[in-house]
């Protein structure tokens, strides 16, 4: 399957990011066409109908997630964009912002429309110094235009856009924890109920998406509910950015419908280094259970990976090629979760500590077959317990990889001497 550009259309044009070249390219129609001509509560519909469920990783369909804001005019709402980007293998977004600003700002004004907010927010990670710059060029020159501020237009809808960078931290992309840090407090996440749409940021009503969402509302304006829902699989509606990194030949941001298969992505971006030969991927970012050989037909979507205990996340394609060595690779992800840990919770706090410990003696060449037990229960209770999805989504890609490559691990685990395996550990994983 060829790649089908909607969202990443113009990226590799000159000048994209000035407010002329994008509005030759076609900007800022959708606006013009939305807030003279469709009602807020008729754009929420034609979203839901569209089907657009959300890029950030979880999949939750955005129109009833807008649908869930108080109806009262007289509530002040906010919309936040979600620009932290901070998993392993994920960086999509950052190619947005910074190869078409615009895009993402139309999609915020529509999106903002949609719901009733005056105010909206870009919290973005810290570090995307380039992207950062254009986006705040972009909200300046789209001010100018009458496209922002007061009475866009001419109309009665006003909106100003803040450009906010974090400080970076992997759970400042967490909805809530990304509300504290952008209150000014320290980005821990917060106890839902109740959900950000009822009280989120300074306990107003928000809504927090993904700028790949966002960036989805503009086409599903422009070109209409019908053609979005001919894209892609029923449910999985719409184009997707999958983010291609590791040992492939050439890495980067591909556009398919929903539902293109593992091998065709892989294909696109030239397939695997010469002479080697495809071993795993972690399909949807660092925090999902991995796919090997056996899985390359596989439909990227929702659903398809969701059955298969995996997730589509945010379609940030990790691959490793038969030279990759699967303990650490567990070890080493798993020092990242142990250092973005907020430590509000024991089970993460603790779990993702005592994890780098037990893979880093078996690495050593120290481990007992013991640990290995070890660490499917204790993954096991970390994403049964934890305050937040940051432990849950550290669990899978190490227990997945002590499933699939379990004769790798035991291969470290025979270098040590005193290795024989002793109890019969209870096991308490899901995922076995
Ligand atoms: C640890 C953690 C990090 C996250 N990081 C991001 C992020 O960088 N960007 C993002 O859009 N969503 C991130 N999310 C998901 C958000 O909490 C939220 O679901 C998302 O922004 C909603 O937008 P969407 O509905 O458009 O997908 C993260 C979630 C967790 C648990
Ligand atoms: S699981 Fe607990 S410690 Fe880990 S990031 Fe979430 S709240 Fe913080």
């Amino acid at each position: 399957m060829p790649e089908m550009r909607v969202l990443m259309a113009n990226i590799d044009k000159p000048n994209q990011c000035n407010i002329d070249t994008y509005e030759r390219n076609g900007g800022y129609q959708a606006i013009r066409k939305a807030i003279s001509k469709i009602m807020p509560a008729d754009l929420i519909e034609m979203v839901k109908q569209a089907g657009l469920r959300g890029r950030g990783g979880a999949g939750f369909v955005t129109g009833v997630k807008w649908g869930f804001i108080p109806k009262d005019p007289s509530l002040a709402k906010y919309l936040v964009c979600n620009c932290d980007e901070s998993e392993p293998g994920t960086f999509k977004d950052r190619l947005l912002i910074e190869k078409d600003p615009h895009q993402l700002i139309e999609g915020i004004i529509l999106s903002s429309y949609a719901i009733g907010a005056k105010q909206a927010f870009i919290y973005s990670r810290g570090e995307f110094y380039g992207g950062i710059a254009q986006l705040a060029a972009a909200v300046n020159e789209a001010k100018k235009r009458g496209y922002l501020g007061n009475k866009i237009l001419g109309t009665d809808f006003s909106l100003e856009i803040v450009v906010h960078p974090g400080a970076g931290a992997y759970i400042a992309g967490e909805e809530t924890a990304l509300l504290n840090s952008l209150e000014g407090y320290r980005a821990t996440p917060r106890l839902k109920p109740p959900f950000p749409a009822i009280a989120g940021l300074y306990g107003k009503p928000t809504i927090i998406n993904n700028v790949e969402t966002l960036c989805n509302v503009v086409h599903i304006v422009n070109n209409g509910v019908e053609w979005y829902q001919k894209i892609g699989k029923p449910k999985n509606t719409g184009t997707k950015i999958f983010q291609l990194s590791g040992q492939l030949q050439k890495p980067g941001c591909y556009e398919f419908p929903l539902g293109v298969t593992l091998r065709e992505v892989l294909d696109n971006a030239g397939g695997m280094l010469p002479g080697r030969t495809f071993k795993a991927c972690y399909p949807g970012g660092s925090s999902c259970a991995l796919l090997t050989a056996n899985d390359l037909d596989i439909s990227m979507d929702f659903e398809t990976l969701s059955a298969r205990k995996s997730a589509l996340g945010t379609a940030s394609i990790i691959v490793m090629d038969d030279t990759a060595d699967m303990v650490k690779v567990a070890n080493r992800l798993m020092q990242f979760y142990q250092n973005e840990s907020c430590g509000k919770c024991t089970p993460c706090r603790e779990g993702t500590r005592w994890m780098v410990q037990v893979l880093s003696r078996i690495e050593a060449g120290g481990g007992t077959f013991d640990d290995l037990d070890v660490i499917n229960n204790v993954c096991g209770h970390m994403e049964a317990n934890s305050f937040c999805p940051l432990a849950a989504g550290a669990a899978p890609p190490v227990v997945s990889a002590l499933k699939e490559f379990r004769g790798e691990f035991e291969a470290y685990v025979r270098k040590n001497p005193k290795a024989e395996q002793r109890s019969e550990m209870k096991v308490c994983y899901p995922y076995l």
